[in-house]
Protein backbone atom coordinates (compact mmCIF):
# COMPACT_ATOMS: atom_id res chain seq x y z
CA UNK A 1 0.00 0.00 0.00
CA UNK A 2 1.31 3.49 -0.61
CA UNK A 3 0.74 7.15 0.43
CA UNK A 4 -0.64 9.80 -1.21
CA UNK A 5 2.23 11.99 -0.88
CA UNK A 6 2.39 14.32 -2.94
CA UNK A 7 0.73 13.04 -5.96
CA UNK A 8 -1.90 15.21 -6.73
CA UNK A 9 -4.98 14.75 -8.83
CA UNK A 10 -5.32 16.86 -12.07
CA UNK A 11 -8.74 15.68 -12.90
CA UNK A 12 -12.00 13.50 -12.12
CA UNK A 13 -12.11 9.83 -13.89
CA UNK A 14 -15.48 11.02 -15.92
CA UNK A 15 -14.04 13.91 -17.05
CA UNK A 16 -11.59 12.45 -19.79
CA UNK A 17 -12.99 12.67 -23.09
CA UNK A 18 -11.24 12.54 -27.11
CA UNK A 19 -10.08 16.23 -26.45
CA UNK A 20 -8.02 15.16 -23.87
CA UNK A 21 -5.98 13.41 -26.27
CA UNK A 22 -1.91 13.47 -25.34
CA UNK A 23 -2.25 14.79 -21.77
CA UNK A 24 -0.90 13.40 -19.27
CA UNK A 25 -3.86 12.66 -16.37
CA UNK A 26 -3.34 11.75 -12.97
CA UNK A 27 -7.06 10.16 -11.87
CA UNK A 28 -7.97 8.60 -8.45
CA UNK A 29 -10.76 6.73 -7.82
CA UNK A 30 -12.38 2.95 -7.09
CA UNK A 31 -11.49 -0.34 -9.25
CA UNK A 32 -15.16 -1.13 -10.74
CA UNK A 33 -13.68 -3.51 -12.86
CA UNK A 34 -10.41 -5.50 -13.26
CA UNK A 35 -9.62 -7.91 -16.41
CA UNK A 36 -6.39 -9.32 -17.09
CA UNK A 37 -6.11 -10.55 -20.88
CA UNK A 38 -2.89 -12.08 -20.37
CA UNK A 39 -0.17 -9.58 -20.43
CA UNK A 40 -2.31 -6.50 -20.30
CA UNK A 41 -4.69 -5.33 -17.24
CA UNK A 42 -7.82 -3.26 -18.10
CA UNK A 43 -9.12 -1.27 -14.83
CA UNK A 44 -12.68 0.66 -15.12
CA UNK A 45 -11.65 4.02 -12.24
CA UNK A 46 -14.77 4.93 -10.92
CA UNK A 47 -14.92 8.43 -9.15
CA UNK A 48 -18.08 10.58 -8.28
CA UNK A 49 -17.97 11.97 -11.83
CA UNK A 50 -17.88 9.00 -13.76
CA UNK A 51 -15.90 5.93 -14.87
CA UNK A 52 -12.53 5.29 -17.03
CA UNK A 53 -10.72 2.66 -18.91
CA UNK A 54 -7.24 2.40 -17.39
CA UNK A 55 -4.70 0.26 -19.13
CA UNK A 56 -1.61 -1.49 -18.01
CA UNK A 57 0.88 -2.88 -20.26
CA UNK A 58 4.09 -5.16 -19.32
CA UNK A 59 6.23 -3.23 -20.14
CA UNK A 60 5.42 -0.84 -17.00
CA UNK A 61 6.40 -3.21 -14.80
CA UNK A 62 5.78 -1.01 -11.59
CA UNK A 63 2.07 -0.62 -12.31
CA UNK A 64 1.54 -3.92 -13.53
CA UNK A 65 3.02 -5.22 -10.02
CA UNK A 66 0.36 -3.26 -8.57
CA UNK A 67 -2.31 -3.93 -10.26
CA UNK A 68 -2.20 -7.55 -10.23
CA UNK A 69 -2.67 -6.97 -6.48
CA UNK A 70 -6.03 -4.62 -7.15
CA UNK A 71 -9.28 -6.37 -6.37
CA UNK A 72 -12.55 -4.82 -6.97
CA UNK A 73 -13.19 -1.59 -4.86
CA UNK A 74 -9.82 -1.21 -4.43
CA UNK A 75 -8.56 3.00 -4.61
CA UNK A 76 -6.21 3.71 -6.47
CA UNK A 77 -4.29 6.95 -8.12
CA UNK A 78 -3.05 6.05 -11.63
CA UNK A 79 -1.34 8.68 -14.27
CA UNK A 80 -0.51 7.95 -17.63
CA UNK A 81 -1.56 9.23 -20.99
CA UNK A 82 -4.88 9.72 -22.35
CA UNK A 83 -4.71 7.52 -26.19
CA UNK A 84 -7.35 6.76 -28.02
CA UNK A 85 -9.11 3.44 -27.48
CA UNK A 86 -8.58 0.85 -30.40
CA UNK A 87 -11.75 0.52 -33.24
CA UNK A 88 -13.25 -2.57 -31.35
CA UNK A 89 -12.75 -1.21 -27.65
CA UNK A 90 -14.61 1.72 -28.60
CA UNK A 91 -18.00 2.10 -26.07
CA UNK A 92 -20.33 4.75 -26.98
CA UNK A 93 -22.39 4.38 -24.51
CA UNK A 94 -20.30 6.07 -22.17
CA UNK A 95 -18.83 9.67 -22.06
CA UNK A 96 -15.24 8.32 -21.95
CA UNK A 97 -15.69 5.30 -24.15
CA UNK A 98 -13.33 6.80 -26.75
CA UNK A 99 -10.30 6.98 -24.72
CA UNK A 100 -8.38 5.05 -21.90
CA UNK A 101 -5.24 6.39 -19.96
CA UNK A 102 -2.23 4.58 -20.77
CA UNK A 103 -0.98 3.83 -17.22
CA UNK A 104 2.76 5.19 -16.49
CA UNK A 105 2.51 4.83 -12.15
CA UNK A 106 -0.34 3.00 -9.71
CA UNK A 107 -0.66 3.82 -6.95
CA UNK A 108 -2.55 1.48 -4.42
CA UNK A 109 -4.26 3.85 -1.88
CA UNK A 110 -6.41 1.42 -0.14
CA UNK A 111 -7.58 -2.13 0.11
CA UNK A 112 -11.29 -3.40 -0.17
CA UNK A 113 -12.17 -6.90 1.64
CA UNK A 114 -14.79 -9.21 -0.26
CA UNK A 115 -17.67 -7.05 -1.08
CA UNK A 116 -21.28 -8.53 -0.64
CA UNK A 117 -22.96 -7.32 -4.00
CA UNK A 118 -20.97 -5.69 -6.79
CA UNK A 119 -21.15 -2.07 -7.08
CA UNK A 120 -21.64 -2.33 -10.78
CA UNK A 121 -24.27 -4.67 -10.56
CA UNK A 122 -25.52 -5.09 -7.27
CA UNK A 123 -27.76 -7.93 -7.88
CA UNK A 124 -28.78 -7.82 -3.93
CA UNK A 125 -31.93 -7.41 -2.11
CA UNK A 126 -32.88 -4.12 -0.94
CA UNK A 127 -32.17 -4.64 2.68
CA UNK A 128 -28.67 -6.02 2.14
CA UNK A 129 -28.42 -3.01 -0.11
CA UNK A 130 -29.22 -0.72 2.78
CA UNK A 131 -27.49 -2.71 5.41
CA UNK A 132 -24.34 -1.48 3.18
CA UNK A 133 -25.82 1.56 2.34
CA UNK A 134 -21.76 2.72 2.41
CA UNK A 135 -21.47 0.96 -1.11
CA UNK A 136 -24.81 1.39 -2.14
CA UNK A 137 -23.83 4.86 -2.03
CA UNK A 138 -21.19 4.52 -4.24
CA UNK A 139 -23.13 3.68 -7.27
CA UNK A 140 -23.52 6.19 -10.15
CA UNK A 141 -27.54 6.83 -9.82
CA UNK A 142 -27.22 6.88 -6.06
CA UNK A 143 -24.46 9.90 -6.89
CA UNK A 144 -26.75 11.61 -9.28
CA UNK A 145 -29.91 10.96 -6.86
CA UNK A 146 -28.45 12.74 -4.74
CA UNK A 147 -26.46 15.37 -6.24
CA UNK A 148 -29.38 16.36 -8.25
CA UNK A 149 -31.29 16.85 -4.70
CA UNK A 150 -28.47 19.08 -3.95
CA UNK A 151 -28.86 21.56 -6.96
CA UNK A 152 -32.33 21.49 -6.13
CA UNK A 153 -32.26 22.79 -2.49
CA UNK A 154 -29.38 25.29 -4.34
CA UNK A 155 -32.08 26.50 -6.34
CA UNK A 156 -34.47 27.09 -4.07
CA UNK A 157 -32.28 28.65 -1.67
CA UNK A 158 -31.20 31.05 -4.36
CA UNK A 159 -34.57 31.77 -5.65
CA UNK A 160 -35.85 32.67 -2.38
CA UNK A 161 -33.28 34.82 -1.25
CA UNK A 162 -33.97 36.61 -4.13
CA UNK A 163 -37.43 36.96 -2.93
CA UNK A 164 -36.46 39.04 0.06
CA UNK A 165 -37.00 35.27 2.21
CA UNK A 166 -34.73 34.72 5.46
CA UNK A 167 -33.60 31.77 6.58
CA UNK A 168 -33.97 30.91 9.97
CA UNK A 169 -33.89 27.81 12.11
CA UNK A 170 -36.29 26.39 14.49
CA UNK A 171 -36.21 24.21 16.98
CA UNK A 172 -35.88 20.53 16.83
CA UNK A 173 -36.29 19.30 20.35
CA UNK A 174 -39.89 21.42 21.10
CA UNK A 175 -43.14 20.49 21.79
CA UNK A 176 -45.78 18.58 20.26
CA UNK A 177 -47.41 20.25 16.34
CA UNK A 178 -50.76 19.17 15.22
CA UNK A 179 -49.95 18.06 11.87
CA UNK A 180 -52.31 14.78 12.54
CA UNK A 181 -49.34 12.26 12.91
CA UNK A 182 -47.58 10.55 16.04
CA UNK A 183 -45.09 12.46 18.00
CA UNK A 184 -41.23 11.07 18.04
CA UNK A 185 -40.42 11.85 22.10
CA UNK A 186 -37.47 13.16 23.39
CA UNK A 187 -36.77 11.88 27.34
CA UNK A 188 -35.80 15.22 29.07
CA UNK A 189 -32.91 14.13 31.85
CA UNK A 190 -33.27 17.67 33.87
CA UNK A 191 -36.92 17.07 33.81
CA UNK A 192 -37.53 13.52 35.03
CA UNK A 193 -40.75 12.63 33.23
CA UNK A 194 -41.35 15.16 30.47
CA UNK A 195 -40.36 14.89 27.10
CA UNK A 196 -39.69 17.14 24.05
CA UNK A 197 -41.56 15.74 20.85
CA UNK A 198 -39.38 15.95 17.50
CA UNK A 199 -41.48 18.69 15.33
CA UNK A 200 -43.61 17.30 12.71
CA UNK A 201 -43.42 20.93 11.15
CA UNK A 202 -42.39 24.18 11.98
CA UNK A 203 -45.66 25.48 11.49
CA UNK A 204 -46.32 27.27 15.40
CA UNK A 205 -43.28 28.62 14.99
CA UNK A 206 -43.12 30.20 11.51
CA UNK A 207 -46.29 31.56 12.42
CA UNK A 208 -44.78 33.41 15.79
CA UNK A 209 -42.11 34.54 13.14
CA UNK A 210 -44.41 36.22 11.03
CA UNK A 211 -45.77 38.05 14.52
CA UNK A 212 -42.99 38.56 15.56
CA UNK A 213 -42.28 41.11 12.04
CA UNK A 214 -40.14 39.14 9.88
CA UNK A 215 -42.23 39.16 7.05
CA UNK A 216 -41.06 36.67 4.79
CA UNK A 217 -39.39 33.52 6.53
CA UNK A 218 -38.22 29.96 4.89
CA UNK A 219 -36.23 26.78 5.82
CA UNK A 220 -35.23 23.66 4.68
CA UNK A 221 -35.98 21.53 7.50
CA UNK A 222 -36.51 18.03 8.75
CA UNK A 223 -39.36 17.08 10.16
CA UNK A 224 -40.61 13.80 12.11
CA UNK A 225 -43.39 12.07 11.80
CA UNK A 226 -44.55 8.36 13.47
CA UNK A 227 -46.86 7.56 11.07
CA UNK A 228 -47.28 4.07 8.83
CA UNK A 229 -44.83 4.25 6.22
CA UNK A 230 -44.95 4.58 1.86
CA UNK A 231 -43.25 4.60 -0.59
CA UNK A 232 -43.82 8.56 -0.68
CA UNK A 233 -43.32 8.55 3.19
CA UNK A 234 -40.30 8.56 5.57
CA UNK A 235 -40.47 9.16 9.12
CA UNK A 236 -37.86 12.01 8.84
CA UNK A 237 -38.03 13.98 6.02
CA UNK A 238 -36.98 17.34 4.62
CA UNK A 239 -39.89 20.15 4.11
CA UNK A 240 -38.98 23.80 1.98
CA UNK A 241 -41.47 25.47 4.43
CA UNK A 242 -42.35 28.91 4.05
CA UNK A 243 -44.80 31.64 5.51
CA UNK A 244 -45.54 35.47 4.41
CA UNK A 245 -47.08 37.94 6.12
CA UNK A 246 -49.60 40.47 4.44
CA UNK A 247 -50.75 37.97 1.51
CA UNK A 248 -53.39 36.73 0.05
CA UNK A 249 -53.36 32.61 -1.51
CA UNK A 250 -52.12 34.31 -5.01
CA UNK A 251 -49.09 35.36 -3.69
CA UNK A 252 -48.19 32.11 -2.57
CA UNK A 253 -49.00 30.64 -5.44
CA UNK A 254 -46.91 33.44 -7.64
CA UNK A 255 -43.93 32.30 -5.52
CA UNK A 256 -44.60 28.59 -5.48
CA UNK A 257 -44.91 28.52 -9.24
CA UNK A 258 -41.25 30.60 -9.29
CA UNK A 259 -39.99 27.96 -7.32
CA UNK A 260 -40.92 25.19 -8.91
CA UNK A 261 -40.20 26.35 -12.13
CA UNK A 262 -36.58 26.86 -11.64
CA UNK A 263 -36.24 23.60 -9.89
CA UNK A 264 -37.53 21.27 -12.40
CA UNK A 265 -35.66 23.70 -15.36
CA UNK A 266 -32.68 21.22 -14.08
CA UNK A 267 -33.57 18.43 -15.59
CA UNK A 268 -35.27 20.26 -18.51
CA UNK A 269 -39.11 19.78 -17.07
CA UNK A 270 -41.40 22.91 -18.40
CA UNK A 271 -43.98 24.44 -15.84
CA UNK A 272 -46.08 26.08 -17.73
CA UNK A 273 -47.30 29.27 -15.40
CA UNK A 274 -49.87 30.02 -14.15
CA UNK A 275 -50.38 26.20 -13.06
CA UNK A 276 -54.23 25.16 -12.99
CA UNK A 277 -56.25 25.15 -10.30
CA UNK A 278 -59.06 22.95 -9.20
CA UNK A 279 -61.22 22.52 -6.33
CA UNK A 280 -61.73 20.16 -4.15
CA UNK A 281 -64.88 18.93 -5.16
CA UNK A 282 -64.00 19.30 -8.32
CA UNK A 283 -60.97 16.96 -8.01
CA UNK A 284 -63.02 14.65 -6.29
CA UNK A 285 -65.85 14.40 -8.55
CA UNK A 286 -63.90 14.34 -11.67
CA UNK A 287 -61.19 12.10 -9.99
CA UNK A 288 -62.20 10.51 -6.69
CA UNK A 289 -58.80 12.16 -5.02
CA UNK A 290 -57.95 15.45 -4.08
CA UNK A 291 -54.34 15.13 -5.12
CA UNK A 292 -55.49 13.63 -9.33
CA UNK A 293 -52.85 12.43 -11.48
CA UNK A 294 -54.50 14.25 -14.60
CA UNK A 295 -52.41 13.41 -17.08
CA UNK A 296 -54.93 10.39 -18.65
CA UNK A 297 -58.78 10.88 -18.97
CA UNK A 298 -60.41 8.14 -17.33
CA UNK A 299 -62.76 10.72 -15.00
CA UNK A 300 -65.27 9.38 -13.04
CA UNK A 301 -69.09 9.76 -13.83
CA UNK A 302 -72.10 10.70 -11.45
CA UNK A 303 -75.31 8.23 -11.94
CA UNK A 304 -77.39 9.31 -9.16
CA UNK A 305 -79.87 10.71 -11.49
CA UNK A 306 -79.86 7.36 -13.23
CA UNK A 307 -81.27 5.26 -10.36
CA UNK A 308 -82.96 7.91 -8.42
CA UNK A 309 -85.99 5.71 -7.04
CA UNK A 310 -84.55 3.07 -8.71
CA UNK A 311 -86.30 -0.11 -8.46
CA UNK A 312 -83.03 -2.15 -7.46
CA UNK A 313 -83.92 -2.03 -3.85
CA UNK A 314 -79.51 -1.62 -2.84
CA UNK A 315 -79.27 1.42 -4.87
CA UNK A 316 -82.43 3.07 -4.13
CA UNK A 317 -81.52 3.14 -0.34
CA UNK A 318 -78.05 3.89 -0.57
CA UNK A 319 -79.23 6.99 -2.74
CA UNK A 320 -82.21 7.91 -0.07
CA UNK A 321 -79.75 7.73 2.96
CA UNK A 322 -77.95 10.48 0.92
CA UNK A 323 -75.43 8.29 -0.47
CA UNK A 324 -74.28 7.95 -3.88
CA UNK A 325 -73.80 5.92 -6.90
CA UNK A 326 -70.58 6.69 -9.13
CA UNK A 327 -69.03 5.02 -12.28
CA UNK A 328 -65.63 4.45 -14.11
CA UNK A 329 -66.05 3.85 -17.52
CA UNK A 330 -63.22 2.06 -19.60
CA UNK A 331 -63.62 2.10 -23.15
CA UNK A 332 -63.38 -0.55 -25.22
CA UNK A 333 -63.27 -3.19 -22.05
CA UNK A 334 -66.37 -4.78 -22.67
CA UNK A 335 -64.88 -8.38 -22.91
CA UNK A 336 -63.50 -7.88 -19.11
CA UNK A 337 -64.07 -11.44 -17.63
CA UNK A 338 -65.99 -12.11 -14.27
CA UNK A 339 -62.61 -12.95 -13.12
CA UNK A 340 -61.01 -9.75 -14.05
CA UNK A 341 -64.26 -7.84 -12.48
CA UNK A 342 -63.77 -9.48 -9.00
CA UNK A 343 -59.68 -8.51 -8.92
CA UNK A 344 -60.60 -4.90 -9.56
CA UNK A 345 -63.36 -5.61 -6.70
CA UNK A 346 -60.94 -6.35 -4.63
CA UNK A 347 -59.27 -2.77 -5.32
CA UNK A 348 -62.54 -1.03 -4.34
CA UNK A 349 -62.94 -2.65 -1.74
CA UNK A 350 -59.85 -2.27 0.04
CA UNK A 351 -60.96 1.80 -0.09
CA UNK A 352 -63.90 0.52 1.81
CA UNK A 353 -66.18 0.09 -1.12
CA UNK A 354 -68.95 -2.82 -0.85
CA UNK A 355 -68.69 -4.26 -4.14
CA UNK A 356 -67.97 -3.25 -7.96
CA UNK A 357 -71.10 -3.54 -10.17
CA UNK A 358 -70.71 -3.14 -14.14
CA UNK A 359 -72.63 -2.20 -17.24
CA UNK A 360 -71.34 -3.34 -20.47
CA UNK A 361 -72.28 -2.04 -24.17
CA UNK A 362 -72.26 -5.12 -26.27
CA UNK A 363 -73.25 -5.99 -29.87
CA UNK A 364 -76.15 -7.74 -28.58
CA UNK A 365 -77.02 -4.77 -26.22
CA UNK A 366 -76.56 -4.12 -22.82
CA UNK A 367 -75.43 -6.00 -20.03
CA UNK A 368 -75.14 -6.11 -16.76
CA UNK A 369 -74.64 -7.39 -13.19
CA UNK A 370 -77.65 -5.58 -11.67
CA UNK A 371 -80.85 -7.52 -11.40
CA UNK A 372 -82.29 -8.68 -14.85
CA UNK A 373 -86.14 -7.15 -13.00
CA UNK A 374 -84.21 -3.44 -13.68
CA UNK A 375 -86.31 -1.73 -16.16
CA UNK A 376 -84.22 -1.60 -19.57
CA UNK A 377 -85.01 2.26 -20.20
CA UNK A 378 -82.96 2.52 -16.20
CA UNK A 379 -80.25 0.51 -17.24
CA UNK A 380 -80.04 2.74 -21.35
CA UNK A 381 -80.25 6.09 -18.78
CA UNK A 382 -77.58 4.19 -16.57
CA UNK A 383 -75.21 3.74 -19.84
CA UNK A 384 -76.08 6.92 -21.24
CA UNK A 385 -74.92 9.08 -17.65
CA UNK A 386 -72.14 6.74 -18.39
CA UNK A 387 -71.70 7.90 -21.91
CA UNK A 388 -70.94 4.06 -22.65
CA UNK A 389 -70.33 3.72 -26.86
CA UNK A 390 -70.52 0.10 -27.86
CA UNK A 391 -67.20 -1.89 -26.80
CA UNK A 392 -67.07 -0.21 -23.36
CA UNK A 393 -68.06 -0.95 -19.67
CA UNK A 394 -68.58 1.25 -16.99
CA UNK A 395 -67.39 -0.09 -13.05
CA UNK A 396 -69.72 1.02 -10.09
CA UNK A 397 -69.65 2.05 -6.74
CA UNK A 398 -72.60 2.87 -4.74
CA UNK A 399 -72.40 3.86 -1.03
CA UNK A 400 -71.32 6.85 1.16
CA UNK A 401 -70.12 9.99 -1.11
CA UNK A 402 -66.32 9.84 0.03
CA UNK A 403 -66.06 5.99 0.37
CA UNK A 404 -67.57 5.66 -3.66
CA UNK A 405 -65.60 8.77 -5.03
CA UNK A 406 -62.06 7.33 -3.65
CA UNK A 407 -62.30 3.97 -3.80
CA UNK A 408 -63.33 4.63 -7.60
CA UNK A 409 -60.47 7.21 -7.91
CA UNK A 410 -57.69 4.14 -6.88
CA UNK A 411 -59.86 1.98 -9.53
CA UNK A 412 -58.63 4.75 -12.00
CA UNK A 413 -55.03 5.04 -11.20
CA UNK A 414 -55.02 1.01 -10.69
CA UNK A 415 -56.23 0.32 -14.57
CA UNK A 416 -54.64 3.36 -15.87
CA UNK A 417 -51.25 1.88 -14.91
CA UNK A 418 -52.18 -1.53 -16.01
CA UNK A 419 -53.43 -0.78 -18.97
CA UNK A 420 -50.24 1.69 -19.43
CA UNK A 421 -52.13 4.85 -19.83
CA UNK A 422 -49.73 7.26 -17.90
CA UNK A 423 -47.50 9.11 -20.11
CA UNK A 424 -44.17 9.40 -17.97
CA UNK A 425 -42.79 12.27 -19.77
CA UNK A 426 -45.73 14.42 -18.98
CA UNK A 427 -45.34 16.88 -16.08
CA UNK A 428 -48.86 18.47 -14.74
CA UNK A 429 -48.37 20.49 -11.73
CA UNK A 430 -51.45 21.60 -10.30
CA UNK A 431 -52.98 23.45 -7.32
CA UNK A 432 -56.13 22.01 -5.41
CA UNK A 433 -58.12 24.68 -3.69
CA UNK A 434 -61.30 25.20 -1.69
CA UNK A 435 -60.60 22.14 1.32
CA UNK A 436 -63.31 21.88 3.51
CA UNK A 437 -62.19 23.49 6.91
CA UNK A 438 -63.25 20.38 9.03
CA UNK A 439 -63.62 16.87 8.55
CA UNK A 440 -65.87 14.33 11.06
CA UNK A 441 -63.35 11.79 12.65
CA UNK A 442 -66.25 9.20 13.38
CA UNK A 443 -63.43 7.52 15.97
CA UNK A 444 -63.05 10.60 17.88
CA UNK A 445 -66.88 11.97 16.92
CA UNK A 446 -65.37 14.85 16.54
CA UNK A 447 -64.84 17.80 13.83
CA UNK A 448 -61.11 17.59 13.41
CA UNK A 449 -58.77 20.09 11.17
CA UNK A 450 -58.25 18.67 7.31
CA UNK A 451 -55.05 20.12 7.06
CA UNK A 452 -54.12 22.13 10.41
CA UNK A 453 -56.02 23.98 13.06
CA UNK A 454 -54.76 27.10 12.43
CA UNK A 455 -56.09 26.99 9.09
CA UNK A 456 -58.47 29.99 7.92
CA UNK A 457 -62.01 29.31 7.46
CA UNK A 458 -63.10 31.23 4.25
CA UNK A 459 -64.94 34.92 5.74
CA UNK A 460 -67.67 34.29 3.59
CA UNK A 461 -67.74 31.04 5.59
CA UNK A 462 -67.18 32.01 9.22
CA UNK A 463 -71.11 32.54 10.00
CA UNK A 464 -71.85 29.00 9.69
CA UNK A 465 -68.50 27.33 11.67
CA UNK A 466 -70.99 26.80 14.57
CA UNK A 467 -74.19 25.34 12.70
CA UNK A 468 -72.87 23.65 9.63
CA UNK A 469 -69.17 22.81 9.94
CA UNK A 470 -68.74 20.30 7.45
CA UNK A 471 -69.88 23.37 4.95
CA UNK A 472 -67.36 25.71 6.05
CA UNK A 473 -64.42 25.99 3.20
CA UNK A 474 -60.83 26.71 4.15
CA UNK A 475 -57.79 29.07 2.40
CA UNK A 476 -55.93 25.92 1.87
CA UNK A 477 -54.58 24.74 -0.84
CA UNK A 478 -51.97 22.00 -1.87
CA UNK A 479 -49.64 21.96 -5.28
CA UNK A 480 -49.78 18.30 -6.98
CA UNK A 481 -47.54 17.26 -9.63
CA UNK A 482 -48.73 14.00 -11.46
CA UNK A 483 -50.51 12.14 -8.61
CA UNK A 484 -48.18 13.25 -6.01
CA UNK A 485 -48.68 15.89 -3.27
CA UNK A 486 -45.55 17.96 -3.18
CA UNK A 487 -47.24 21.05 -1.02
CA UNK A 488 -49.48 21.64 1.31
CA UNK A 489 -50.45 25.31 2.85
CA UNK A 490 -52.62 27.91 4.18
CA UNK A 491 -53.94 31.47 4.69
CA UNK A 492 -53.81 31.15 8.39
CA UNK A 493 -55.84 32.41 11.29
CA UNK A 494 -54.65 35.58 12.24
CA UNK A 495 -56.51 36.67 14.57
CA UNK A 496 -56.89 35.02 18.31
CA UNK A 497 -60.64 34.96 18.62
CA UNK A 498 -61.64 33.13 15.16
CA UNK A 499 -58.66 31.02 16.44
CA UNK A 500 -60.80 30.28 19.54
CA UNK A 501 -64.06 29.46 17.78
CA UNK A 502 -62.44 26.93 15.14
CA UNK A 503 -60.94 25.31 18.53
CA UNK A 504 -64.16 25.17 19.94
CA UNK A 505 -65.84 23.76 16.89
CA UNK A 506 -63.15 21.13 17.04
CA UNK A 507 -64.17 20.34 20.99
CA UNK A 508 -60.62 21.60 21.91
CA UNK A 509 -61.53 23.63 25.17
CA UNK A 510 -59.85 26.50 26.51
CA UNK A 511 -57.79 24.32 28.66
CA UNK A 512 -56.70 22.18 26.04
CA UNK A 513 -55.70 24.99 23.78
CA UNK A 514 -54.14 26.91 26.10
CA UNK A 515 -52.00 23.69 27.42
CA UNK A 516 -51.67 22.78 24.06
CA UNK A 517 -50.80 26.20 21.70
CA UNK A 518 -50.71 29.10 24.73
CA UNK A 519 -47.48 30.01 22.89
CA UNK A 520 -49.48 30.74 19.84
CA UNK A 521 -52.85 31.84 20.87
CA UNK A 522 -50.55 34.49 22.95
CA UNK A 523 -48.53 35.82 20.21
CA UNK A 524 -51.99 36.39 17.93
CA UNK A 525 -53.05 38.66 20.66
CA UNK A 526 -50.20 40.96 20.62
CA UNK A 527 -51.01 42.00 17.21
CA UNK A 528 -50.71 39.62 14.24
CA UNK A 529 -50.47 40.60 10.83
CA UNK A 530 -52.25 38.25 8.33
CA UNK A 531 -49.98 35.96 7.26
CA UNK A 532 -49.94 32.57 5.00
CA UNK A 533 -47.81 29.87 3.65
CA UNK A 534 -47.19 26.75 2.76
CA UNK A 535 -44.18 23.78 2.86
CA UNK A 536 -42.93 21.75 0.23
CA UNK A 537 -41.29 18.28 0.55
CA UNK A 538 -37.79 17.98 -0.85
CA UNK A 539 -37.82 14.25 -0.90
CA UNK A 540 -40.85 14.13 -3.16
CA UNK A 541 -39.40 16.88 -5.14
CA UNK A 542 -36.20 15.00 -5.41
CA UNK A 543 -38.11 11.53 -6.13
CA UNK A 544 -39.61 13.34 -9.38
CA UNK A 545 -36.74 14.78 -10.54
CA UNK A 546 -34.71 11.80 -10.91
CA UNK A 547 -37.45 9.67 -11.79
CA UNK A 548 -37.16 7.73 -9.05
CA UNK A 549 -40.21 4.96 -7.27
CA UNK A 550 -38.91 5.57 -4.00
CA UNK A 551 -37.87 7.97 -1.29
CA UNK A 552 -35.27 5.76 -0.19
CA UNK A 553 -33.66 6.50 -4.13
CA UNK A 554 -32.97 10.64 -3.40
CA UNK A 555 -32.50 9.65 1.00
CA UNK A 556 -28.57 9.10 1.72
CA UNK A 557 -29.37 7.36 4.74
CA UNK A 558 -32.91 6.20 4.52
CA UNK A 559 -34.93 4.14 6.60
CA UNK A 560 -36.66 0.83 5.97
CA UNK A 561 -40.99 0.47 5.68
CA UNK A 562 -40.76 -0.41 9.45
CA UNK A 563 -38.28 2.40 10.48
CA UNK A 564 -35.47 1.18 10.95
CA UNK A 565 -32.15 2.10 9.85
CA UNK A 566 -30.49 -1.07 8.54
CA UNK A 567 -26.75 0.36 8.28
CA UNK A 568 -26.48 1.88 12.12
CA UNK A 569 -28.97 -0.37 13.52
CA UNK A 570 -31.39 2.48 14.93
CA UNK A 571 -33.68 1.91 16.78
CA UNK A 572 -31.64 0.02 19.36
CA UNK A 573 -31.75 -0.48 22.80
CA UNK A 574 -30.24 1.47 25.53
CA UNK A 575 -28.25 0.77 28.82
CA UNK A 576 -30.27 0.44 31.63
CA UNK A 577 -27.84 3.53 33.38
CA UNK A 578 -29.14 5.28 30.51
CA UNK A 579 -33.02 4.69 31.26
CA UNK A 580 -32.34 5.70 35.26
CA UNK A 581 -30.65 8.62 34.17
CA UNK A 582 -33.95 9.59 32.65
CA UNK A 583 -36.22 8.30 34.95
CA UNK A 584 -37.05 5.62 32.54
CA UNK A 585 -38.47 2.00 33.56
CA UNK A 586 -39.05 -0.14 30.44
CA UNK A 587 -43.07 -2.05 30.69
CA UNK A 588 -41.68 -4.60 28.22
CA UNK A 589 -38.08 -5.24 29.11
CA UNK A 590 -37.45 -8.96 27.59
CA UNK A 591 -38.91 -7.62 24.65
CA UNK A 592 -36.63 -4.70 24.22
CA UNK A 593 -33.24 -7.00 25.07
CA UNK A 594 -34.17 -9.39 22.38
CA UNK A 595 -34.85 -6.90 19.50
P1 LIG B 1 -48.16 18.88 5.22
O1 LIG B 1 -48.41 17.98 6.36
O2 LIG B 1 -49.11 18.86 4.07
O3 LIG B 1 -48.14 20.41 5.67
O4 LIG B 1 -46.70 18.62 4.67
C1 LIG B 1 -46.16 19.37 3.60
C2 LIG B 1 -45.47 18.46 2.60
O5 LIG B 1 -44.48 17.66 3.23
C3 LIG B 1 -44.37 16.42 2.54
N1 LIG B 1 -44.54 15.31 3.51
C4 LIG B 1 -43.78 14.20 3.54
N2 LIG B 1 -42.76 13.80 2.77
C5 LIG B 1 -42.17 12.62 3.06
N3 LIG B 1 -42.53 11.83 4.09
C6 LIG B 1 -43.55 12.18 4.90
N4 LIG B 1 -43.89 11.39 5.94
C7 LIG B 1 -44.24 13.42 4.64
N5 LIG B 1 -45.28 14.08 5.22
C8 LIG B 1 -45.44 15.22 4.52
C9 LIG B 1 -45.43 16.39 1.47
C10 LIG B 1 -46.41 17.44 1.95
O6 LIG B 1 -47.12 18.01 0.90
N6 LIG B 1 -47.16 22.78 8.27
C11 LIG B 1 -47.85 22.35 7.07
C12 LIG B 1 -47.53 23.23 5.90
C13 LIG B 1 -48.21 24.59 5.93
O7 LIG B 1 -49.40 24.64 6.24
O8 LIG B 1 -47.50 25.57 5.61
C14 LIG B 1 -47.45 20.93 6.73
O9 LIG B 1 -46.56 20.35 7.29
O10 LIG B 1 -44.86 16.77 0.23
Amino acid sequence: MESLSDLKRTCYCGEVTEEWTGRIVTVMGWVEGRRDLGGLVFLDLRDREGIIQAVITPDRSQAMDQAKEVRLEYVVAATGEVAPRSAEAVNPSMKTGQVEIRVTELRLLSRAQALPFSVSDPQASEETRLRYRFLDLRRLELQRNLRLRHRAAASVRRYLDDQGFVEIETPILTRSTPEGARDYLVPSRVHPGQFYALPQSPQIFKQILMASGFDRYYQIVRCFRDEDLRADRQPEFTQIDLEMSFVTPETVFEVVEGMLQGVFSIVGIQAPRPFPRLGYDQAMERFGSDRPDTRFGLELCDLEAAFQGSSFQVFASILAQGGTVRGLTLPGKSDLSRKRISQLEEVVKRYGAKGLAWIKRTESGLKSSLPKSLPASELEGAADAAQLRQGDVVLLVAGERKTALESLGALRLHVAEEEQLVPDDRYEFLWVEDFPLLEWDGDEERWAALHHPFTSPRDEDLEILASRPGEVRSKAYDVVLNGLEIGGGSIRIHREDIQRRVFETMGIDEEEARSRFGFLLEALSYGAPPHGGIALGLDRIAMLLAKASSLREVIAFPKTARGTDLMCGAPSGVESGQLEELGIALLREEAAASE
